[in-house]
């Protein structure tokens, strides 16, 4: 590696060359990546760009095909995807993982116990759980849901559902969170107040976030990278994306 090409620890993520193949597809090819440590960085770009792809060779839900992936400052290229999450890679479940007819804090409290191998048992004081609610309190806190913790999972509305699904992903405290499309499905409301909540989290978390609402990508992040036919099309300030003539083609050229 010649001393361009180092991360030098400045990067919460760093990725050479990255391409992943499906067969004959290149879902992502030859993608060089950056993310600073703290940034916020949207990835947009069409249907089928290889967002959601990148986003799984990041956490190692698929080999790379060829290239690299640095995480603070280590080499996981070949790491399976338990060991690159106990590094502080985050990401959100889907609400299909919830448990419908239990408490939006019991949920929080289950996801935390499977993170920890923590198992249940009836021979436990019940007290000894209770660093795992305050720890789900926490999460619950930075999505606004506080107040809803005693609510069943399956009476909240489907913008609080996405909106315990990014507690989940807090619980483990990540360094390093991914976002897939957070406002999928969302109003124009429950999106408006999603991306709040993104903006909101702690600062010194690094948020990658795939968004398709361009409104809300500009708004969360000061930085975006524009997928296209899983290469990179181009990076830049929402104001350069904005304005460039040939993103607005492939990207609203779908629409
Ligand atoms: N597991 C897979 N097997 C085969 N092809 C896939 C797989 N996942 C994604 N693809 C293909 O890779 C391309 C990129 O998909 P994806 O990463 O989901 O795009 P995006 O998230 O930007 O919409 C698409 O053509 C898709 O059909
Ligand atoms: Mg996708």
């Amino acid at each position: 590696m010649n001393g361009k090409n180092m991360n030098n620890g400045q990067n919460a993520l760093f990725c050479q060359k990255l391409t992943k193949a499906f067969g004959g597809l290149e879902a992502v090819k030859d993608v060089d990546f950056r993310v600073t440590h703290g940034e916020r960085r949207a990835i947009i770009g069409p249907n089928g760009a290889g967002k959601t792809t990148f986003f799984s060779l990041i956490n190692g839900q698929h080999p790379v095909t060829s290239g690299s992936i640095e995480l603070l400052g280590q080499d996981v290229t070949k790491l399976p995807a338990h060991k690159r999450a106990a590094l502080g890679l985050g990401r959100t479940f889907q609400i299909t993982n919830l448990f419908p007819t239990q408490t939006v804090i019991d949920n929080l409290v289950i996801s935390a116990m499977g993170l920890m191998g923590t198992k249940f048992s009836m021979l436990k004081p019940l007290s000894s759980y209770r660093p795992l609610y305050s720890k789900a309190e926490e999460a619950l806190k930075s999505v606004g849901l506080l107040e809803r913790d005693s609510v069943l999972i399956k009476n909240l509305s489907y913008g609080e559902q996405r909106q315990v699904e990014i507690a989940m992903a807090l619980i483990s405290r990540p360094k390093v969170l991914l976002l897939d499309e957070p406002t999928a499905g969302l109003s124009p409301a429950e999106s408006h107040m999603m991306s709040e909540i993104i903006k909101g989290l702690d600062p010194s978390i690094t948020i990658l976030i795939i968004e398709h609402d361009m409104d809300v990508a500009l708004s969360v992040a000061d930085y975006i990278t524009v997928l296209h036919e899983g290469r990179v099309f181009m990076e830049g300030s929402a104001d350069e994306v904005r304005g460039n003539t040939r993103v607005q083609e492939i990207y609203f050229g779908e629409e």
